[in-house]
């Protein structure tokens, strides 16, 4: 290819990014058909020769574009899955372009100049310690693992047993006492990290999610003579709930060989605003946080962010043993702070999302995206049949309808199918409920209002589908 034919490439594929971007609004907000129907159109027989990158490129987006989500959109609810900035998804592409290898400095200082500082940045927001380490892992789940495996490290330095060179065979034992309500990336770090998922002990939680602080004084007492690993979160992935972390943190204190890990993915961000941040009011006082950019930030697919205060632990924890990656000792060496050696320099978009929001751009995202999810609340309050299960204090919301699991799962699959909105299920405090978390940046009131419209016009078919059934079952008697 020539230079101008890559040139020809770029524009012709960024007039398609700007296209689907335009239409994004306007879009049915599930994907119209599953992995298979997708798979179908692109399964060729793999090509002998090469063909050309343009049609390629434009033939994917054709075939691939039935079984997009339009998770960036603003009516997209499921799961905790922001959009994406302009300025971040424009810096990922010349990422890209760029194609920088984040592993090592020597590889990229423009790279580990751009991590370095968005992550000073995060951590301004956050009301983590300026002098905390960080790494960009690809989300919050692994931040959690890099978090607590710096934890595992301290926690049995301090007792005298190095854990990355001797792993856990014969090892001193550790406690870890994790919230009931812990996200399921917790349990699966402690499965990676040898600490086991079944043997943590679960720290009562409360009606809304939030682990007991009393219950975690507690088993903290019962764990004197132990290392302990407590696991806090902020911002439970159904409720929005957060764990007490001012009162976990002072029990944390009073234990001598204790290490507070918070789990706040998407909580973590009510720091940023002030009229949230004694949500977390105490985390600045935490030994590791994992939160997620990608997430309520709205960078662009992938981007977690972990930081830790003991700077040695967290390069300890990660060590990769290889000659030829040559520490400098001086300058940032992105290998030293998350599990992966070579990866995407995630820095970039991070750098570009945060400058082009500014302070006030991150609070008022996080700020209105809880406005909307008290409004969507309020009008759903009003439908006929449903009922809000939380306490909408951060930007989740639980709804269930007709107090019946049946009649909320196809609540929701008739708004699902209907492509108005998308939002999924879970099951909390042991019923089905419908899960809304309004995370996007460009969600607006009407959108809420249309979203909310949908909801209720698929209640009233699952009410109507019901009565009609009710109603033949009554005849056929
Ligand atoms: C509380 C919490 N922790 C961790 C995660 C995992 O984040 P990720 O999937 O970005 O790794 C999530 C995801 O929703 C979460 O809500």
């Amino acid at each position: 290819m020539t230079a101008n034919d890559i040139e020809v490439l770029l524009r012709e594929t960024a007039a398609l990014a700007g296209d689907y971007l335009a239409a994004l609004p306007g879009r049915h907000v599930g994907a119209r058909e599953d992995a298979a129907t997708v798979a179908q159109r692109l399964r060729v027989p793999l090509p002998e020769a090469g063909e050309d990158p343009l049609a390629v490129v434009q033939r994917l987006a054709r075939d691939v574009d039935p079984g997009l989500v339009a998770s960036a959109g603003p009516r997209y609810f499921g799961f905790v899955i922001g959009g994406a900035v302009p300025a971040s998804v424009a810096a990922d592409w010349l990422t890209a372009a760029w194609d920088q290898n984040a592993a090592v400095h020597a590889a990229s200082p423009a790279a580990a100049a751009a991590e370095q500082v968005a992550g000073e940045w995060m951590k301004h927001l956050l009301a983590i310690p300026a002098d905390a380490s960080h790494g960009l892992p690809t989300g919050a789940g692994l931040g959690n693992m890099v978090g607590m495996a710096a934890a595992r490290h301290a926690l049995l330095d301090r007792v005298g047993w190095d854990v990355e060179a001797r792993g856990l065979y014969g090892a001193p034992q550790v406690a870890v006492l994790i919230g009931d309500e812990a996200h399921a990336t917790v349990l699966t770090a402690l499965q990676y990290l040898g600490l086991g998922r079944d043997r943590a002990t679960r720290v009562a939680a409360d009606d809304q999610g939030g682990m007991r602080a009393d219950a975690l004084a507690d088993a903290l007492a019962g764990a004197a003579d132990l290392p302990v690993l407590v696991c806090a979160q902020a911002g439970n992935v159904n409720s929005g709930a957060f764990d007490p972390l001012g009162p976990i943190a002072d029990a944390v204190n009073r234990h001598p060989n204790a290490w507070l890990h918070v789990d706040g993915a998407f909580g973590l961000w009510a720091a940023a605003v002030p009229r949230l941040r004694h949500l977390v009011a105490g985390s600045e006082r935490a030994d590791s946080w994992a939160t997620d950019a990608h997430k309520w930030l709205n960078v662009g697919y992938d981007c977690g962010f972990v930081a830790v205060r003991d700077v040695d632990a967290h390069r300890a924890a990660m060590a990769t043993p290889a000659s030829y990656l040559m520490a400098s000792g001086t300058n940032r060496e992105g290998w030293e702070w998350v599990v992966d050696s070579s990866r995407r320099a995630r820095g970039f978009a991070l750098y570009a999302a945060l400058r082009s929001l500014g302070r006030d751009g991150v609070r008022d995202l996080v700020e209105r995206c809880c406005g909307l999810a008290r409004r969507m609340a309020d009008v759903l309050a009003s439908v006929p049949g449903a009922r809000v299960l939380n306490d909408v204090r951060l930007n989740q919301v639980l709804v269930r309808f007709g107090d019946d699991d049946d009649r909320t799962r196809d609540v929701i699959r008739r708004v699902q199918d209907g492509g108005e909105a998308w939002m999924g299920g879970t099951t909390w405090r042991g019923m089905v409920a419908m899960r809304i978390s309004v995370s996007g940046w460009q969600t607006t009131e009407a959108d809420i209002d249309r979203a909310a419209a949908a909801i209720e016009a698929a209640a009233r078919a699952a009410d109507g589908a019901l009565h009609r059934r009710q109603g033949g079952s009554r005849r056929g008697r």
